[in-house]
């Protein structure tokens, strides 16, 4: 059962434990590196206006990358990513085989500033624009985004017409070309190859016609909503998925739940699979497909220090010095991207509730929200801003700055996030859905006053944490008034002991982890498996024929 995969990890990890260096040996051997693939790369990019031909770099934005930008600490990593910006173009060039030695040592200084410690080798591949627009811009987000975060209202959307018929085969031909520069980055060896997230589910199959001996698991970071969800949209699209994913090895998702739901999608449109449900495994034209959870997490020794470098620090003073002239009051902070699936909207309107029935919270409270815009070309993303600042407006009417309920401070840096963290009492993260949500994690790591964390139900953080957190239905303001104010007034005794349970098991299962599991399991795929037999191949190459590729 779930609970058994769970306990059955733990007792595996008591019993043997062969440690990350193992595994890695094991699957690599010596000078093997792990192939990670993702849309965005752990470093962007921009052109430098002050000095042409150069290039400044800064970490890039997400979940998956706050993640796995510090991979290199615990692996050594060849990373491909899509070229994003025209930074990020030439410094793909640069980084090619036949870049030029110059711009090379300068993409490579600028890699080590940006990932400093890492062992990480970076590929940036360019997508014709016509190409990327459709495969990113449309069916990754928002289709695939709106669909597996349940944020369509189905009256609306989405309307699957020629033109998003269109995306999906641009989504097609991207994943190739991904596909191709990770076989061409794997060097020699057997490969394992990472592949990451929505954008990649059918680059796998490509991989393993290229390079037939490659290890691959993908791992989904977002939602994998239930069966009846992706009825919606054509059977071409989602079987494609599917059997885009059932090309890897390993399909992994954050949490019990998602498995289960992929294994149902499975079972529900791809005819010839068969789910063996107990063992979670998927039989599909004569090959093994494993589907496993692997909740992902933060490095906390990275994090902490980031949390106590010079950045944040100064950022702390800031606010402190702003607390300080509002009468020192109790801090609620959220910081998240500016994403309607963050659901920061019913989180202020529950703000306000709590502030009409608690007037004497008004001199005692601040609300301080780090919110990054984000997608701001795509018009739901727009006007979903626009409600935002409109309710703060509101709740915050006239006045002295520092007397305001609501101090919203703009997201895209880092430290200013990670700052608000460190003063709160009280942080809220109440998503409508998130794959994981790793600001709850953040938040317990950098934490100085113990804050209570509120955490919806439908966070992929909740199946970890949810026994010391206030938890709240998404679309619950009512409760989520209630919450803030229990969280407000919980003793500080009890905030203590609940972070210090929620730090312990964010340190237990953190991103080494997150990744030593997938290299367990990895490793018990090859014992098990011989490189894919030419039946299998052909088996594939008519599989694909069949589903018109
Ligand atoms: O986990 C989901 C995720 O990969 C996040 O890391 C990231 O915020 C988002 O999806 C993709 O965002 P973007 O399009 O800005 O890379």
């Amino acid at each position: 059962g779930r609970e058994g995969d769970r306990v059955a990890t733990t007792g595996a990890d008591r019993r043997a434990a062969p440690t990350r260096a193992d595994l890695l040996d094991d699957l690599l051997g010596p000078g093997g590196r792990l192939v990670v693939v993702s849309n965005r790369g752990p470093v962007t990019f921009e052109r430098d206006d002050a000095a042409p031909g150069a290039l400044t770099a800064t970490r890039g934005s997400g979940g998956l990358v706050t993640a796995l930008g510090e991979l290199g600490r615990h692996a050594p990593v060849t990373w491909v990513a899509a070229a994003m910006t025209d930074g990020d173009r030439d410094a793909g060039a640069a980084l090619a085989p036949r870049g030029k030695a110059r711009t090379r040592r300068h993409v490579e200084t600028l890699i080590d500033e940006a990932l400093p410690g890492q062992d990480m080798d970076l590929r940036y591949e360019s997508i014709p624009p016509d190409v990327f627009d459709g495969y990113y811009g449309k069916l990754s987000n928002p289709f695939l985004w709106f669909v597996q975060h349940q944020m369509y209202a189905s009256v609306y959307g989405p309307n699957v017409d020629a033109e998003l018929m269109d995306a999906w085969r641009s989504y097609e031909a991207a994943n190739r070309l991904l596909a191709e520069a990770a076989a061409d980055a794997a060097g020699p060896g057997r490969p394992v190859v990472l592949l990451q997230d929505y954008h990649l589910y059918v680059a796998a199959a490509r991989i393993r016609e290229l390079r037939p001996d490659a290890t691959i698991l993908h791992f989904t970071h977002i939602p994998w909503p239930a069966a009846s969800q992706w009825q919606l949209i054509p059977q071409r699209i989602r079987r494609g998925i599917c059997e885009g994913l059932l090309a890897a090895d390993i399909v992994g998702l954050q949490t019990d739940r998602y498995a289960s739901h992929f294994l149902d999608t499975v079972a529900s449109f791809v005819a010839d699979a068969r789910v063996e449900a107990d063992s979670r495994n998927v039989r599909w034209r004569g090959r093994r497909v494993r589907v496993r959870s692997y909740p992902i997490s933060v490095d906390p020794d990275g994090l902490v220090a980031f949390a106590g470098s010079e950045a944040v620090t100064q950022q702390v003073e800031r606010f402190r010095e702003r607390l300080a002239r509002a009468g020192s009051p109790r801090v609620i902070v959220r910081a998240d991207r500016l994403e309607p699936s963050k659901n920061a909207l019913r989180g202020y309107l529950a703000f306000e509730a709590l502030l009409l029935r608690r007037p004497d919270l008004r001199a005692t409270v601040r609300f301080v929200a780090v919110q990054a815009a984000t997608r701001t070309d795509i018009a739901e993303y727009a006007a979903y801003g626009a409600a935002v600042r409109e309710v703060v407006a509101r709740i915050n009417g006239m006045g002295d700055p520092d007397e305001q309920p609501v101090w919203l401070y703009d997201g895209s840096d880092y430290a200013t996030a990670i700052a608000a963290l460190r003063l709160a009492d009280v942080v809220l993260v109440n998503p409508i859905v998130d794959g994981m949500n790793l600001v709850a994690k953040e938040a317990v790591l950098v934490a100085e006053r113990d804050p209570a964390l509120i955490l919806s139900e439908t966070a992929g953080a909740a199946e970890q944490m949810a026994s010391a957190t206030i938890t709240v239905a998404p679309a619950d303001v009512v409760g989520t008034a209630a919450a803030l104010e229990r969280g407000l007034e919980m003793p500080r005794d009890e905030r203590r002991r609940r972070v210090a349970d929620l730090r312990r098991s964010v340190r237990h299962e953190d991103l080494d982890w997150w990744l030593t599991r997938q290299l367990r399991d990895l490793v018990a795929v090859r014992a098990g498996v011989r490189p894919p037999s030419r039946r299998l191949r052909d088996a594939m190459r008519r599989g694909e024929r069949e589903a018109g590729g």
